[in-house]
This record gives C-alpha cells, sequence and structure tokens, in this order.
C-alpha cells in the first residue's frame, strides 16, 4: 500500500488496479480506512484473525492508547474520574453522554435503587438452579430471563432522544441478580435490597448478609467496590462489548445483547481471568512458589500456560486500571487481610515478569484482572463470583455501546466474510462405492 497523497484518500495498489481508500477521520488517535467497498469492487476481503486492525464502527465513548496507558471515559482521563467520581455519576455519563448535575445524579440514583427488587416471579428461577452452579450461568440467564419481563416491542430505540426504561431497570435488576447467583451457588437464603443503602453497599449487602452474621456494610469496602465497578465501567471494543454489538446489529432486544457479552466476558483470556489469577497464584503457593519455573512456563511456546493477568490485545504498556487496582488492593489488604501471602506474591511475580527479558521485549505488563481478585477475595467472594463483579461494572459500558449501535445511522447487520480453504466442488460417491 502506497502512502496516502491527499488528506482524505489512500490508495492500495493490487498489481493490475489501484483502489481509493476514503479515510475516516477520529477525533484523536488512528483514523480509519474505510475499505467497505474492497470485495464490491475487487473481489478480496481483509483477513484479520482477532480483528486485530477492524473497526467495525465509529465510538465516542472510550479513548484508549495502549502505547501510552491512556483510558478515558467520554473524554475525562480514568484516573480523574476513580478519584473523583461515583459508579452511579459514571453509569449516568455512559449511558446520557454527560456529567450529571447534583438534581440529576438524585434522580437517577433515587430511579435506579427504587427498581432493585426483582419480580417476585423470578424466585423460581432462582429456586430451579442447583447449587453450585456457576454465577456466571446464573447471571446471564438470569439477565436473559428479564426480557420476559421488561421487554418492549415498540419502543423507538433508535430515537437519540429516547432513553427505554429497560435501561435503568437493568442498570438496577443486574446487582440483585448477580447477588442472588452467589446466594444460590452458596445455598444461603436470597437477600433483598435495602432502599437506604448505595449501589456498591447494597452489592455487598445482598452478597454478604445472613440472618446469622447480621452483616453491616463497611463505607471503605463499599468506596473500594465502587472503584472497581468504575474501572470496568467500558473498554473500548473488547470482546464483549463487540459481541453486544454485534448481536444489537440484528436489532435483537437489549437483555439478550447483554446476556450475550456475559457469556463472552467469561472466558479466561477476557473477564474470567480474574479468577484464574487468583487460582494460579494458589497454585504457586502451593508448589514450593517457584516463581522462576512460572515464568520459564510462560516463556515456553510449546507450554500452553500462560501468565494470567499479563498481557493485552491493546495496552503495550502499563494498563492505567492496573496501576489503580494495585493501590486500591494495598489500601484493602493492608486493614482487612495484612500479611496476606498472595498479595505478596502477585507482588514479587509482578517485579520478576517486569524484569523479565520475554515479558519485556513482549511488552507484556500487569492488565486489570491481575490485582482485582484479591480485592474481592477481601470482601468475602469465592473466585467463581469474580467475573460477575466484572460484569456489573462493565453493565453501562455495554449499554452505552448498544444504545450508540442503535443509533448510528451507518450501523448495518454484522455478516464478515471469510476466505474458503476447504474442498473444492466435488460429487457425491454413493455409499456403496465409497471405500
Ligand atoms: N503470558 C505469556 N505470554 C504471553 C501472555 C501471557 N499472559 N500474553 C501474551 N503472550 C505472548 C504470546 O505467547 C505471544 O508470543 P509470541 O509472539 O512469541 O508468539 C505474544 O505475547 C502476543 O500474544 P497474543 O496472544 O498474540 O496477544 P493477544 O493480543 O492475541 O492476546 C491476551 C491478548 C489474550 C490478553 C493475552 O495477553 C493473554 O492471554 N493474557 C493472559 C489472560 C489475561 O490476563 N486476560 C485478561 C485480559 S484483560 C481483559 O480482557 C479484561
Amino acid at each position: 500500500m502506497t502512502l496516502p497523497n491527499s488528506p482524505e484518500h489512500a490508495f492500495l495498489d493490487l498489481g493490475s488496479e489501484t483502489l481509493e481508500i476514503p479515510f475516516v477521520p477520529a477525533s484523536e488517535g488512528g483514523a480509519g480506512l474505510a475499505i467497505n467497498h474492497l470485495r464490491p469492487k475487487t473481489g478480496y476481503v481483509v483477513y484479520d484473525p482477532g480483528f486485530s486492525s477492524v473497526a467495525p464502527c465509529k465510538s465516542s465513548i472510550t479513548y484508549l492508547d495502549g502505547e501510552n496507558g491512556i483510558l478515558r471515559y467520554r473524554g475525562y482521563p480514568i484516573e480523574q474520574i476513580a478519584e473523583h467520581l461515583s459508579f452511579m455519576e459514571v453509569s449516568y455519563l455512559f449511558i446520557h453522554d454527560a456529567l450529571p448535575t447534583k438534581e440529576q445524579l438524585d434522580v437517577f440514583t433515587n430511579m435506579v435503587r427504587d427498581n432493585m427488587m426483582l419480580p417476585e416471579n423470578m424466585r423460581k428461577f432462582f429456586d430451579a438452579i442447583p447449587k453450585n452452579a456457576p454465577p456466571m450461568a446464573i447471571l446471564s440467564s438470569g439477565i436473559e430471563m428479564m426480557t420476559a419481563y421488561r421487554r418492549r416491542e415498540k419502543e423507538p430505540i433508535d430515537d437519540p432522544d429516547f432513553i427505554p426504561s429497560a435501561v435503568y431497570r437493568l442498570l438496577a435488576e443486574a446487582p440483585t441478580i448477580a447477588a442472588w447467583s452467589h446466594k444460590t451457588s452458596v445455598d444461603e437464603p436470597l437477600v433483598y435490597p435495602d432502599g437506604r443503602l448505595d449501589y456498591a453497599s447494597n452489592i455487598l449487602h445482598m452478597l454478604t448478609w445472613t440472618p446469622i452474621n447480621n452483616y453491616e456494610v463497611d463505607p471503605v469496602m463499599a468506596r473500594a467496590l465502587d472503584v472497581l465497578l468504575i474501572l470496568h465501567g467500558d473498554h473500548e471494543q473488547n470482546c464483549s462489548t463487540s459481541t453486544v454489538r454485534m448481536v444489537a446489529s440484528s436489532r435483537a432486544d437489549l437483555h439478550a445483547c447483554i446476556s450475550s457479552g456475559i457469556n463472552s466476558l467469561w472466558g479466561s483470556l477476557h473477564g474470567g481471568a480474574n479468577q484464574a489469577v487468583i487460582e494460579m497464584l494458589q497454585t504457586i503457593l502451593d508448589n514450593d512458589r517457584d516463581i522462576g519455573r512460572v515464568l520459564s512456563r510462560a516463556r515456553d511456546r510449546n507450554d500452553p500456560f500462560r501468565l494470567m493477568g499479563f498481557g493485552h490485545r491493546v495496552y503495550k504498556t502499563y494498563d492505567p486500571r492496573a496501576r489503580i487496582i494495585k493501590q486500591a488492593a494495598h489500601d484493602v489488604l493492608a486493614t482487612y487481610m495484612p500479611n496476606d501471602p498472595l498479595l505478596e506474591l502477585a507482588m514479587e511475580l509482578e517485579e520478576a515478569a517486569l524484569q523479565d527479558d520475554y515479558f519485556q521485549s513482549h511488552n507484556l505488563y500487569p492488565n486489570v484482572d491481575f490485582y482485582s481478585g484479591l480485592i474481592y477475595r477481601a470482601m468475602g467472594l469465592p473466585a467463581k463470583m469474580f467475573t460477575v463483579m466484572f460484569a456489573i461494572g462493565r453493565l453501562p459500558g455495554w449499554i452505552a455501546q448498544w444504545r450508540e449501535a442503535n443509533l448510528d445511522p451507518e450501523s448495518r447487520i454484522v455478516r464478515p466474510r471469510q476466505v474458503y480453504v476447504g474442498p473444492a466442488k466435488r460429487d457425491i460417491i454413493p455409499i456403496e462405492e465409497r471405500g
């Protein structure tokens, strides 16, 4: 490909022909090259497994500069957001495209809090789930089940001035489904939301309270959870968000899109990594704490083992969220789990990996999942709940992306092509003649 010779176009030299490719300007970061006419005009398709160089949409929600470790929600730096905003403000920012006034925030917060109770009938759904069921499976099916209660077929979801009530209800009901997925999994009585508590406190209350422990929420822990939710809020076109937008492209229901996103998040290379990190740390601890051996396994191309919580498709430097979470882990664990052997091991492992030639040459740094599980563990949550907590944090981002996709006049149903490598045309041999 030759370099652009005008500000508006690049040219793709295909030997027999040259294709003019318009630029799609970006307000910051790399511009796009509009190659949607490549196949109709030339018959070629773009081969890019993992979509490393594909932008299926324009978006104004999150800006991410992986080379320089920059993350912004609607232009606001993540460091300022984590320090100054609450998760409810961030949710408002995602859904309404602007920071709320005090009055707007009050209305929004009250609306969410007042809708946290699930339809009582939903208890039967939880009754049908066996003990020890994976909470992520319960969460995704519970959210999907809410379609039965919240679907409004005729709502004008492509009207920018209209926000479906299902959006607020989903934000309100998801933590209750998440907490009940935990209670169902550990076979404890379901706990109802408490209208006196804020969002994060309510989550801790519903997850932890039993008639025996009469748990009272610690505000320090609630703020720690609020910050974790904020840091998970949105992250551009990652695997689960792309899933949400892809499902949305067929005009599927909001709950169906979010439920699909949750399932996509579950994998250990994505949001499931926070669970995998704690399990990895525990295994290392139980096996002589041999960090050298762990790093050598991670370097070995013939060994499928990877250092969980390290590496990222976009970040080629320290993930800014990991930096904030590492500090929060120190603060929380100093109070609740002083001298936690897993935190000490995590820091040792990080330091050793950052000094290692392989990790340096591959630009592998801790990502958002490396330290977050340590905080969830200090909250008393089992490892299989960590990704559920991630999903609750990601919810407003997914909703904003779902909305943006529905409002985008250029959006089309997602339908990628392939490079076919199967057999050429052949005829069926009758069964009695097959050798
Ligand atoms: N440990 C060891 N080597 C790694 C790791 C790791 N954690 N991550 C990447 N590499 C190596 C790969 O082996 C590859 O090496 P090579 O070029 O010598 O063959 C190179 O770095 C590039 O890796 P890819 O897998 O091509 O990178 P990709 O962008 O496709 O994957 C991913 C990114 C999935 C996050 C990867 O870094 C990984 O598996 N990390 C561990 C799982 C994890 O922590 N996931 C959470 C990510 S954050 C999130 O989704 C919320």
